[in-house]
């Protein structure tokens, strides 16, 4: 049993966990080939598979403390059991048997939050079936495969950021990716800072067909500009071909691309970087419209804290989660005072003191890690 396995995961068959991840700057790039910048955090999905003795797969969650069951052959379940499903479709895709499991979840990640908590299932998933079958399989292509889960069965048709970064990355260091060439650099966090992850406990309605939208609106506009991909715009100029609302909407991509390139450069230190992340947050709520006034406002608190460079939504939007980065001493402070300032006035306008509620659920955040 390796030493993060969780206690209630009785002894026997393989158990592995992967992380989430949160994402620093490069949002909504990797499905343009663009570049990315995520960290993993230590919030982990944990998995256990053992052989099944009835010939069926049984999926067994302790969070929502939910079975499913299917088989090899026949339909697919819904919800988590889903994304297991779908690992093991696309290994059959590559010819690889996989036997009747039963797999038992825990995650440790909130879902829905941004921070890559399919992601993170479908990478374990696919390390038990790795270790439990002795596959031939390398980090880069779990993530692969895993990608393939979730856009072939979670129905978003999401880049492979978040999969690369649930498979390489650790939570010390940040990971350079260029999304096109798979090409990947592990940098160290800038000097004396720490990172603050909040769930604005904003449920992410119509997350994904939003994002199909954006996906598809970044197709279509680097079809307009006769360029394969976003990536590929090499003169902001060029955009002014665009009809506006594509024009925002390849605007956000390439500035942010850019915005990964000047992160990476050798010195940038803490309050340069929270530039970079602050400017981010505005072209992802301005011109990629993919921010909600939860976020904003959490941001506002963040960025309003002394020690605090920089803060942005992170992951998809449309809820979910923020990070900022944080002088290291006050990271702890800042992120208590946030939390708590955050969630009494959300729990005042949960009670319609201040506004009418624009959100129906009332989870109250925590602070992720600090
Ligand atoms: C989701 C997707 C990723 C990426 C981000 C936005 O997390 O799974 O591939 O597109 O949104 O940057």
């Amino acid at each position: 049993m390796s030493d993060d396995t969780p206690r209630f995961f009785a002894g026997g068959g393989v158990q592995v966990s992967a992380p989430g991840r949160v994402n620093l700057l490069g949002e909504h790039t990797d499905y343009n080939d663009g570049y990315v910048l995520p960290v993993a955090i230590p919030q982990r999905t944990y998995v256990q598979a053992t052989p099944s003795a009835d010939g069926r797969f049984h999926v067994y969650s302790s969070n929502l403390d939910e079975s499913a069951e299917f088989t090899a052959d026949g339909e697919l379940p819904d919800g988590y059991a889903r994304y297991v499903a779908g690992c093991i479709h696309v290994l059959r895709g590559h010819g690889i048997a996989v036997p009747p499991l039963s797999i038992s979840l825990h995650s440790g990640l909130p879902m829905g939050a941004g921070l890559s908590s399919s992601a993170a299932l479908e990478v374990a998933v696919l390390r038990a079936l790795r270790q439990l079958l002795n596959l031939d399989l390398d980090d880069v292509q779990i993530a692969q495969y895993a990608q393939a889960a979730e856009t072939r069965y979670g129905g978003v048709q999401c880049g492979i950021m978040d999969q690369m970064a649930s498979s390489l990355a650790d939570t010390g260091h940040m990971l350079f990716l260029d999304t096109r060439t798979l090409e990947r650099r592990v940098l160290p966090m800038p000097a004396n800072t720490e990172l603050i992850v909040i769930d604005s406990g904003v449920a992410r309605t119509l997350a994904t067909s939003k994002y199909n939208e954006r996906h598809a609106e970044c197709r279509e506009a680097a079809r307009l500009l006769g360029v394969p991909m976003l990536r590929d715009v090499a003169d902001m100029a060029a955009l002014d071909a665009l009809p506006p609302l594509l024009k925002k909407r390849a605007r956000h991509v390439v500035t942010e691309n850019a915005r990964v390139l000047a992160a990476i450069v050798d010195g940038v230190d803490g309050p340069a970087f929270g530039e970079l992340m602050n400017a981010s947050h505005a072209s992802l709520r301005d011109d990629y419209e993919v921010s909600v006034p939860a976020l904003d406002t959490l941001c506002d608190m963040l960025r309003a804290e002394a020690g605090v460079y920089g803060a942005r939504l992170t992951g998809a939007g449309f809820g979910g989660a923020c990070v900022a980065l944080c002088e290291k001493p006050r990271a702890a402070a800042v992120a208590t005072a946030v939390t708590e300032r955050y969630n009494r006035d959300r729990l005042l306008q949960l009670a319609g003191v201040l506004l009418p509620t624009p959100d129906a659920e009332t989870e109250l955040p925590q602070p992720l890690f600090d």
